[in-house]
Order: C-alpha cells, then sequence, then structure tokens
C-alpha cells in the first residue's frame, strides 16, 4: 500500500517536472523568437528625437556635477567618468596610402595623410582606483590642426577632432530615458536595482545589467593591449558609421611586455611607460569604421546594441603609431588632466548621432567647465 502511494507521488512529480521543463523551454523558445523578431532589419538611418529629452538632459547634468562634488580630490576636481588616467601620450594617425574611394571621408580625404594627435588612455570609474578592479578602459583620441568649421559654433578656434572610446562594444543602457533613471539610481547606491526599477517586468532591463557588468572587465596587461569602440554612431561623411581601435602590434617592432606586478595600484600607467619611455618601443594600432545597413538590425537610437560584423564588418582607414616619449612627468600629467576630450569636439563629417551621443554634448561640456572653473579657483 505504502509503496504504491510511494511511486504514484514519486510519477506525480516526475510529470510535473517534465511538464515544468516542456513549458520552461517553450518559455525560452518564445522568448528568443521575440526578441529576434524586435531586433530584426530595417532600421531608421536617421535621428529620431523623443518628446522631453532636453528636459532630462538637464537632470542628467545634475546628477554628473553631484558626482564630480562627490568624488573631488582634495586639490583637484577630477572628470565625472573615466577619472583616472594611465598617461596622454603623443601619437601619429596616418590615413591608410591606398584607402578605398568610398572610405575617404571627413579626416579620412587624404590617402597617407598623418595627422599628429594627444591620446589620453584611461579607467572609466568615476574616481581612480586600483587598476586590478573590474572596469572599462577609456581611450581618447584628439587629432590637432584640424582645418574646417568645427561643431560646436561658439568653438570655432578649437581646431580638433576627438574620438571617445571604451573597451566594450555596447552601452549598459539604450537612451536617455534609461539613463536619467539608471545613473540617478546608481548615485543614490542602488546598483544592480538600478536594473529593475520597478515591480512590472517591463520595466526589468536583465540583459543591460548582463552588458554592465561585462562591460566591467578584468584590465589589460597593458593599455595598449586591448580594443576601445565608439559604442554609439557618428556620421561617416554621408553615411552612418561605428568606430573601433585594434591594436596591430604586426606593424611594429616585435615586443614582449616584461611582466608587471598586477598588485600596484597603478600598473597600466608602469605598463605603458615600460614599453613606451623605459624599453623605448613604439606600440600601433588600427583605426577602423563600420558601416550602417539600415537593412540590417544597427540602430542608431539604441547603443545597447552592438551592430554585428556579420552585419557590417569593420573596415581600416588608418594606423595609429605611439612614438617612444617620455610622457609620465608632473607637467605633463598636469597638462593631462587639464585636456578635455568631447565627442562633439570635431568637424561636421564625423558629427555623432543618436540619444546618447545628444546627451554627451550637454553633459561633456557642463562636467568639464565645472571642474575647470573649480580648479582655476583652487
Ligand atoms: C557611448 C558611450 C560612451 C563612451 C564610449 C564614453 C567614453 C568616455 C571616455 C573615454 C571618457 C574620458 C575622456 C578623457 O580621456 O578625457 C569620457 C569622459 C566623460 N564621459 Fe563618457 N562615454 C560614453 C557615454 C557617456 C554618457 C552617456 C555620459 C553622460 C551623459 C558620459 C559622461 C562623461 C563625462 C561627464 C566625462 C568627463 C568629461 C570631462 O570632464 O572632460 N559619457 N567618456
Amino acid at each position: 500500500m505504502l509503496i504504491t502511494l510511494w511511486l504514484r507521488l514519486g510519477a506525480f512529480l516526475a510529470k510535473t517536472l517534465l511538464w515544468l521543463l516542456g513549458l520552461g523551454l517553450l518559455g525560452w523558445a518564445l522568448a528568443t523568437a521575440w526578441f529576434a523578431w524586435q531586433h530584426s532589419g530595417p532600421v531608421s538611418a536617421q535621428e529620431m528625437i523623443p518628446d522631453g529629452e532636453s528636459a532630462m538632459t538637464q537632470d542628467i547634468i545634475q546628477t554628473a556635477v553631484r558626482i564630480v562634488d562627490q568624488h573631488r580630490e582634495s586639490t583637484r576636481y577630477l572628470r565625472d567618468a573615466h577619472a583616472k588616467a594611465h598617461g596622454c601620450v603623443k601619437a601619429e594617425v596616418q590615413v591608410l596610402p591606398d584607402l578605398a574611394a568610398e572610405l575617404r571621408q571627413g579626416v579620412f580625404s587624404e590617402p597617407g595623410k598623418i595627422w599628429q594627435a594627444n591620446i589620453r588612455l584611461s579607467n572609466g570609474n568615476a574616481y581612480p582606483q586600483f587598476d586590478s578592479i573590474r572596469d572599462a578602459r577609456g581611450m581618447a583620441i584628439k587629432l590637432l590642426n584640424m582645418p574646417g568649421k568645427q561643431l560646436l559654433a561658439d568653438q570655432p578656434a578649437r581646431n580638433e577632432q576627438d574620438f571617445v572610446m571604451f573597451s566594450h562594444p555596447n552601452f549598459f543602457v539604450s537612451d536617455v530615458a534609461e539613463y536619467r533613471q539608471n545613473v540617478a539610481a546608481q548615485a543614490d547606491g542602488k546598483k544592480v536595482m538600478a536594473f529593475f526599477p520597478s515591480w512590472d517586468p517591463r520595466s526589468w532591463q536583465a540583459r543591460h545589467l548582463l552588458i554592465a557588468l561585462a562591460t566591467l572587465a578584468p584590465p589589460p596587461d597593458s593599455p595598449t593591449g586591448t580594443a576601445y569602440f565608439s559604442v554609439s554612431p557618428y556620421k561617416f561623411g554621408e553615411a552612418n558609421a561605428k568606430f573601433r581601435v585594434m591594436p596591430d602590434p604586426d606593424n611594429c617592432p616585435a615586443y614582449t611586455l616584461p611582466k608587471q606586478n598586477h598588485d600596484l595600484p597603478n600598473f597600466l600607467r608602469s605598463a605603458l611607460s615600460q614599453q613606451l619611455s623605459t624599453d623605448r618601443v613604439p606600440a600601433c594600432f588600427v583605426l577602423q569604421i563600420q558601416r550602417q545597413d539600415a537593412n540590417k538590425y544597427m540602430p542608431i537610437e539604441d547603443t545597447s546594441i552592438e551592430w554585428r560584423e556579420v552585419d557590417a564588418p569593420f573596415e581600416t582607414v588608418a594606423r595609429i603609431t605611439l612614438p617612444p616619449q617620455d610622457f609620465d612627468t608632473p607637467a605633463l600629467n598636469l597638462a593631462c588632466d587639464n585636456l578635455s576630450f568631447n565627442p562633439w569636439f570635431g568637424v561636421e563629417a564625423h558629427r555623432p548621432i543618436g540619444g546618447i551621443n545628444r546627451l554627451r554634448k550637454a553633459v561633456y561640456e557642463a562636467v568639464s567647465d565645472y571642474r575647470h572653473s573649480q580648479n582655476a579657483a583652487q
């Protein structure tokens, strides 16, 4: 009698488990199909500005300035993001001598042209921390002596073209509305809950949480040894494009970085200095463009979407060389801190597009002005 009861209970549990498994699989298949349907082309090749974006931008500026105040050092106001530099280095950016005609756009119009540039390498965090801590790593390039009309009408004599990137291909939010909600929650100390703002499951952003976790990656061996992505899109002449910078050691003399002590707080600076200043070996990268194919799912207004390489390949347009140099001096480090990079410092041919870039236009300027004015007042 007891055995029969146990057997029946066992059969019942097994059937329930099978049902649950089946339902789980069905749910997963439906979710995957829904995601694929939602994330399929064609997409717009134009910007689409939602209502209320500029009011949200003002809110975000206030949060950003609050963060700068929170993290100020005793003698300096730092950047709101990418506060810690590994160094600012001089670089040469050479347009490929045999660049295909359709890729000759903007600063890449003249094959073989060499631009002098400054590059700032950084950790992403809002305040300086040990390099061994998981983080995004930043690369900001500033091409100098740029002829032509600048995008920012109030800075006509800037004569620069900036490319501002970090080490992950997509962003942890889609747009300005989500950025405002997420960053305000994070500034209040709610790290994971920032991605689950209410009880309504439709507001949950589990995929964006995974992107945020993947962006905070272990450190590379050196700032010269990792890839950097624009994440957000830009004009590329008439086309829309994202860009990235990849290490290209094959174009430089062979070099093996001696093992660095990753327990030291600033080992990424030491690695850069070891290569460029002590061993006097240059570092090489390529600058690449990925043009939008609007028939594929390559949206302009959603920075959480990585444009897939199977949909549009990256194409090399220029080579970047960091020559041997002594960059780690007190005077050069202060000058580095005082530089400002901004995706809107540049020319029309590379105009930043999409919501996150429109937001950055106001925020970078406000934060940069604020920290410069506070530092000048000290
Ligand atoms: C598309 C994604 C983004 C990328 C690739 C990116 C990358 C970077 C990098 C590399 C820097 C350091 C620049 C330097 O070396 O001086 C930086 C600075 C900064 N970022 Fe971003 N960022 C992104 C999105 C944002 C967003 C959405 C905001 C806020 C609205 C933001 C706010 C800032 C601010 C305020 C600074 C400091 C500006 C200064 O004080 O000069 N960033 N960003």
